[in-house]
């Protein structure tokens, strides 16, 4: 039996690479809500209807919304989000499109929009969904429910080491200064389900976590 897994949590929590591993492990489709919020904040950038977190011009895109199609492209070795039949994978993880995206996704219309998407690519089921409401607004039914949490600075600490791989260094400071205000405007929309799974993602080896996962995922398929 194919069922939802849906995988929540705070920015910078390590919730992609938990959702990432247990898809390859499970033969799942991964799915990552965060990289659609973040394309419908370059698609706002890219018409200049979002140019700073107080000046977003969102009659106009909330107009535009149905004109936005995106998709994803996987191979064995990456993953790219496809927007309008472009690859924006690159653009969308720059740091001044996450600064953005929360103001974005606090729209009603663009949560509304995304939800409707998401249910669509989850609907024959057979897929980890990560993002922050997954759980508890678009499948509140998912059979398995993960939130995830990491201490501030094992956050920091992977967001930097994240920068550097992409040839953007930063300082600490200036990190958990972002995740601290990327959280607070997040936390409206990012709540455990009751019935969710709760994982501490720090000192715990990633393999151990998503161990005790798939045994929790298995015990639900199999019976
Ligand atoms: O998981 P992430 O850091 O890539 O998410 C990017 C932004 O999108 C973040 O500010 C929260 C928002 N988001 C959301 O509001 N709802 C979701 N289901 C997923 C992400």
């Amino acid at each position: 039996m194919k069922i939802i897994v849906a995988i929540d949590g705070f920015a910078a929590s390590g919730k992609s690479t938990i959702a990432q591993d247990l898809a390859e492990r499970t033969g799942y489709t991964h799915i990552d809500s965060g990289a659609m919020y973040r394309a419908v904040t370059l698609f706002g950038m890219q018409n200049g209807l979002v140019t700073s977190s107080t000046d977003i011009n969102s009659k106009k895109l909330i107009e535009l919304l149905p004109t936005i199609d995106i998709s994803f492209d996987r191979t064995p070795d990456s993953y790219s989000t496809i927007l309008n039949g472009k690859n924006v994978e690159k653009e969308i993880r720059s740091l001044e499109v996450s600064n953005l995206t929360p103001h974005v996704a606090k729209i009603a219309q663009v949560r509304n929009f995304l939800t409707a998407r998401l249910r669509e690519m989850g609907k024959n089921k057979g897929v980890v969904m990560e993002g922050r409401d997954i759980g508890t607004v678009v499948f509140p039914d998912a059979k398995m429910k993960v939130f995830v949490t990491a201490p501030l600075n094992i956050s920091v600490e992977r967001r930097l080491k994240e920068l550097k791989t992409q040839g953007n260094p930063a300082t600490y400071q200036s990190v958990k200064a972002d995740i601290l205000e990327r959280d607070k405007i997040d936390a409206a929309w990012t709540h455990p389900a009751e019935d969710a799974i709760r994982i501490e993602n720090g000192a715990e080896p990633l393999s151990d976590i998503v161990q005790y996962l798939l045994s929790i995922f298995y015990n639900l398929t199999e019976n």
